[in-house]
């Protein structure tokens, strides 16, 4: 005898949704029951984080219907999902952070939301409540701080928190591990597992397949806005894959297969580009050298808070150095801004792409030309045929999905963004390039894109920082491992595994 399949908790059918031309939601239907955790993938703006916004009524659907526990459910706005139950972490983390209020007001805004007046929200009860809700995620959060001054990886945390201190019916979580190490991930994983196991069901986004197949009793894969397969655990990767990517898989099988024994023989490196000596990832860390020799890529990994960007932002004259000195092609470099450095020849992309990278309303093409626009100039004017060719060109080596280079790039997917702020750099091509979480947000066909334009690079010296050990693995040649702002090990491609660097990060012994 089988047990009764419960009545699912949400009910989507025939949903759409359309953004001029972009059909990003194309009749979708679905259903996640209660104490499922349901995987939703697909590629970059396959219509996932789409699905989600109307899910949590910040989209309306042009058609299709939702039932919740039975029930129609069309939600008049965000609140009145969070209060029928759908509680939503969506993608863009600084969506569901005030800027300018503390960390303890950012925990608990839906009490001072709810209570209305000041009279309620008293600095005292809000630390109190907002202490509880940092405890029971297990979070030691600076309370009185400003949320604006944390990491993107503990701002996700307080989104998240918030989410889990809330009742609900259907957890939904966009990419919730994206700013997140692989300890914080697990720390997540088991709390979505308990959520799961009093009931509530989860619909969760990731690109991480591994994540998904170690959380998701099923798998919802989504391509140009349709549902295209659904998987049941036990999960096949290679199968989901193709689910993803349709006609496009086979360029990807590469990720898995490329060995890092195979490789390491294969490359030759040149010259040191850059070398700095005694410096420091981050202040009160161990001293060490460092040299980049030309076509090398150099994977940095560590927990958050290692030193990571700390050391990055250094070596790419965001930062001043903490101590030591640095050469550039044998000639001292010490870059007092990011422009001195890229003038130098040395280009930091940083880590954090809304806050950093985007500028709301400017057009894809000029965030594919910012970088470098001169080389777009001609007789000091701008050329706009040179600038749309560049746009085209990083485009098509990544495979940006979206409504084309003259689109504001707010209206590209998540992942789309970040593969042409990503790509903008590869075209740009400096001697050495700096890239801070470059994979974040990513499908695996862009990953592996990416992962190819940075080893084909030429001569161009490459520094990759991760805190993901199999994505530095896919793409260094030496990965150098920081722990608690120190270095923790050096190891070359062949030596280098996910499960050793895990160790090492963790401040373990290989
Ligand atoms: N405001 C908007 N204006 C125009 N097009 C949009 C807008 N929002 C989304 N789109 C388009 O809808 C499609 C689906 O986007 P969506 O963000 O749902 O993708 P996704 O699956 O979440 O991708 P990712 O993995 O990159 O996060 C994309 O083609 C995107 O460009
Ligand atoms: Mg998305």
């Amino acid at each position: 005898m089988t047990a009764p399949v419960p009545p699912p908790v949400v009910a989507v059918s025939g949903l759409a949704r359309s953004y001029g031309a972009t059909r990003a939601l194309d009749g979708v239907t679905l259903e996640v029951r209660p104490g499922e955790i349901a995987g939703l993938i697909g590629a970059n703006g396959a219509g996932k984080s789409t699905l989600i916004k109307v899910l949590s009524g910040a989209v309306r659907p042009s058609a299709g219907t939702i039932t919740l526990d039975g029930r129609p459910f069309a939600p008049a706005g965000p609140l009145d999902a969070q209060a029928a139950g759908v509680q939503t972490v969506h993608q863009n983390i600084d969506d569901g952070v005030v800027f300018g209020a503390t960390v303890a007001e950012n925990l608990t805004l839906d009490s001072i939301a709810r209570r209305g007046g000041r009279w309620f929200s008293t600095p005292a009860r809000i630390r109190a409540e907002a202490g509880a809700v940092a405890e029971a995620a297990g979070l030691a959060l600076p309370l009185d701080a400003p949320v604006e001054t944390l990491p993107a990886g503990a701002r996700q945390q307080i989104v998240i928190a918030r989410a889990l201190a809330r009742r609900a019916r259907l957890l939904i979580l966009d990419e919730p591990t994206s700013t997140l190490s692989a300890a914080e991930a697990d720390a997540l994983a088991r709390k979505v597992r308990r959520a799961a196991a009093s009931g509530v069901a989860v619909l969760y986004v990731s690109h991480r397949l591994a994540e998904i197949e170690s959380l998701c009793d099923r798998v919802i894969v989504l391509r140009d806005g349709r549902v295209r397969r659904v998987f049941t655990a036990p999960l096949r990767r290679a199968a989901i894959v193709e689910a993803m990517l349709g006609e496009f898989a086979a360029p990807v099988a590469p990720v898995d297969a490329a060995a890092p024994a195979d490789r390491a023989g294969r490359r030759t490196v040149g010259a040191a580009v850059l070398t700095a000596a005694g410096v420091r990832a981050a202040p009160g860390g161990t001293p060490f050298d460092l040299d980049l020799r030309e076509g090398e890529v150099l994977g940095v990994t560590g927990l958050l808070g290692s030193g990571k960007t700390g050391l990055l932002q250094q070596l790419g004259g965001a930062r001043p150095l903490v101590s030591g000195e640095m050469r550039l092609c044998g000639a001292p470099y010490r870059p007092a801004h990011p422009r001195a450095a890229i003038a130098a020849g040395v280009a930091y992309a940083a880590e954090e792409r809304s806050a950093q990278a985007i500028v709301p309303g400017w057009s894809v093409r000029a965030h594919v030309t910012l970088p470098t626009l001169r080389a777009h100039s001609r007789a000091g004017l701008l050329s706009r045929r040179s600038e749309t060719a560049a746009a085209r060109r990083v485009s098509a080596r990544f495979g940006v999905k979206g409504p084309g280079a003259e689109a504001p790039i707010e209206t590209l997917s998540g992942g789309n963004q970040q593969k042409v702020v990503v790509g903008r750099w590869l075209e740009a091509a400096p001697r050495v390039l700096l890239l801070d979480e470059p994979f974040r947000g990513v499908d695996v066909g862009a990953r592996a894109d990416i992962g190819r334009v940075v080893r084909e690079a030429g001569t161009m010296a490459v520094v990759v920082a991760s805190s993901d050990p199999q994505e530095i693995v896919e793409v260094a040649d030496r990965v150098l491992v920081l722990h608690e702002g120190s270095p923790a090990g050096e190891l070359r491609a062949a030596e280098a595994t996910p499960e050793r660097l895990a160790a090492l990060m963790s401040g373990g012994a290989a």
